[in-house]
């Protein structure tokens, strides 16, 4: 029903890690993720999940699958709401069920087309890796710079040939499409009469021609192995230095990193995962001892490589040669890094001399100096603030509030956590600001402005008056702030975002049922983005909690309004309360200090303007 080609990229984009785990509490053990099996009792853990197989097994009950066999096992989803589910979360359309029977024939051809491109690409890593040892000059070129035969074997390190057609003795039909489209051979360019300066003499007649020729021959493979493109490089300085394969159905630069099916072992072992730039890079540190190397393909690294990597690892390293565009790159990973650095994650940069790749550090200084290196690495948090402060002058207000301005697309990035809430005091520090001026700054939770008092009905609270907090006579009872609260973000949950980071605060910090709904909440939403209800639904673990989520939503009144708003005012009427409770708790304390006094007097004008606001809004 639904096409295996879609399973298969659905599950490559989805982390069982993640999925398990909004269900399961895991404790990372090894190469596993341990916890308590959800389909049996038991008392100590012995339900694993392996990232690297993105499987579950459990050692007592036997329980085992993929990350839709568990929501179908564990939710009692159908086959195709779990796909759905998952599709959902990684921003996947599954396709229609009803498919025309041209849609079907369409990815039919595709998925056969997929699966010829890979033999040719695997047929054409084979032969270029037998080349290799028959070309003393590109054998003498890998050993010039470093490489043992072992690390060239490991990495199926090949040579194409100088010829124009050489491919044309290798496979049966030289004339294939797929050839070309594989990134194997390409059409000659003709226009307007005039050749391009790549035109083969010899060729032509016939127009194709080897697309990589002399070169040393880089395998790119997919997860799996399968070879799925090629970086080739000139023998000696003449350019391009390096061609890559094109972007096919296969590969995608922006998705696959040179030498993750080579580290994957290492990824483990080391625990951390090093993001190198070059090819070079990634089998020189492989020779030095750093199997744990992966490059980006010649592109800036993009938030789904790391998200890739983080399957493998908690802890990533990128590292940046130390000129001005390493700089630029490091400021790009940074951005891609920021969505993923969650409080048990580690994210840091290596920064090396001007002169210096990792390839060119470890051979010349050796792989103690580069593990000294690494041990300086600059956590995420201090990148952070120093991108934020590029070409701010922190001596001049004008500088300052550059600063504050760089900082706030960065801060807000990062999911909510600790290491976010710690940033805030720090930027605000630099910033010379109040950090609850700066907290105003980018979100107030108590609007300072705008609202004039009015008095609202005498009888009724002045928020009852309307919208989402209206009980109509005879009707149901009004809800509880709190329940609406729920009630609203579980039905528009894009509206969480919206929120300040203290009304964020405030909802986690609710009482009981609704603060572990919240906690829930956000999880989801930092890992998948705004989800409908119908998909938060099916998400709820089963849980008492959740049947009681359930109830605020179905709970509601059939004309009950429904906007930000209505948010915005429960929110209110949230920190009306809290405040509220603080003055009792003051008060209760007989102050007499002035900073006591001075305090409570604070809470309670915070508690006046809010319902002078809520008054306000209310008619
Ligand atoms: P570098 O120029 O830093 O190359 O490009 P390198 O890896 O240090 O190569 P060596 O040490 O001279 O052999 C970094 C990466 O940028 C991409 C490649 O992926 C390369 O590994 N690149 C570079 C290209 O795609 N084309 C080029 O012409 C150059
Ligand atoms: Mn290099």
């Amino acid at each position: 029903m639904i096409p295996a080609g879609f399973l298969q990229e659905l599950l490559s984009r989805v982390d069982i890690v993640d999925v398990v785990g909004r269900h399961v509490e895991l404790r990372r053990g090894g190469a596993n993720f341990m916890g308590l099996c959800p389909f049996h009792a038991e008392k100590s853990p012995s339900f694993s999940v392996t990232p690297s197989k993105q499987f579950y097994y459990c050692f007592g009950c036997g329980a085992s699958g993929d990350a839709i066999r568990f929501l179908t096992e564990h939710l009692g989803l159908s086959f195709i709401e779990a796909v759905r589910e998952l599709a959902q979360g990684v921003g996947m359309a599954v396709p229609e069920e009803q498919v025309s029977p041209e849609e079907r024939q369409r990815r039919d051809t595709l998925r056969q087309r997929r699966l010829s491109l890979g033999e040719l690409l695997n047929q054409a890593a084979e032969f270029y890796r037998a080349q290799l040892r028959a070309q003393p000059r590109a054998v003498d070129y890998l050993k010039r710079r470093g490489l043992s035969g072992t690390i060239a074997a490991r990495f199926g390190l090949g040579y194409a040939p100088p010829g124009w057609r050489t491919l044309a003795g290798v496979f049966a039909r030289y004339d294939d499409p797929l050839l070309e489209e594989a990134g194997l051979v390409r059409q000659r360019v003709v226009e307007g009469g005039d050749t391009s300066d790549e035109t083969p003499p010899e060729a032509a007649d016939r127009g194709r021609y080897d697309w990589f020729r002399d070169r040393v021959m880089f395998p790119i493979r997919g997860v799996d192995g399968q070879v799925i493109g090629f970086g080739g490089r000139v023998l000696d300085d003449s350019k391009p230095k390096y061609i890559n394969s094109p972007e096919t159905p296969l590969f995608s630069k922006g998705r696959e990193l040179y030498g993750l099916f080579e580290a994957r072992q290492a990824l483990r072992d080391k625990g951390c995962a090093l993001v190198v730039e070059g090819y070079m890079d990634v089998v020189a540190l492989a020779q030095a001892g750093y199997a744990n190397a992966v490059a980006t393909l010649g592109t800036a690294c993009t938030a789904d490589h790391v998200q890739k990597l983080f399957r493998y690892t908690d802890s990533v390293v990128f590292s940046f040669d130390g000129d001005a565009a390493g700089r630029r790159a490091a400021a790009r990973a940074l951005e891609a890094a920021l969505p993923h650095a969650s409080d048990l994650r580690t994210v840091r940069f290596l920064f090396l001399p001007p002169e210096h790749d990792p390839d060119s550090f470890v051979r010349e200084r050796g792989a103690e100096a580069f593990e000294q290196a690494l041990a300086q690495a600059v956590p995420l948090s201090r990148q952070l603030i120093e991108q934020a402060a590029a070409d701010a002058d922190l001596g001049t207000a004008e500088g300052r509030s550059r600063l504050v301005a760089q900082a706030r697309p960065l801060w807000s990035a990062l999911p909510e956590g600790a290491l976010r809430r710690q940033l805030l005091p720090e930027l605000a520090r630099r910033a010379q600001l109040e950090v609850a001026d700066l907290a105003a700054l980018w979100g107030s939770p108590v609007p300072t402005s705008g609202a004039r008092p009015r008095t609202g009905p005498a009888s009724a609270p002045p928020w009852a008056a309307r919208g989402a907090l209206r009980s109509p006579a005879g009707r149901r009872a009004p809800a509880a702030p709190a329940d609406l609260a729920l009630r609203l973000l579980l039905r528009h949950s894009d509206w969480w975002e919206r929120l300040s980071a203290e009304d964020h605060g405030l909802l986690h910090g609710l009482d009981g049922l609704h603060g572990r709904v919240i906690a829930w909440l956000e999880r989801l939403l930092t890992d998948q983005g705004p989800l409908t209800w119908a998909a938060l639904d099916t998400a709820l673990p089963d849980e008492p909690w959740a049947a009681q989520a359930r109830q605020w939503v179905t709970a509601a009144d059939p004309d009950e309004a429904q906007d930000y708003a209505d948010l915005q005012r429960v929110v209110r009427m949230l920190w009306v309360d809290r405040l509220q409770l603080q003055a009792q708790q003051l008060a209760a304390t007989a102050p007499t200090l002035r900073d006591e006094l001075e305090r409570l007097r604070s809470v309670n004008e915070q508690i006046r303007r809010l319902k002078a606001e809520l008054a306000a809004g209310a008619s």
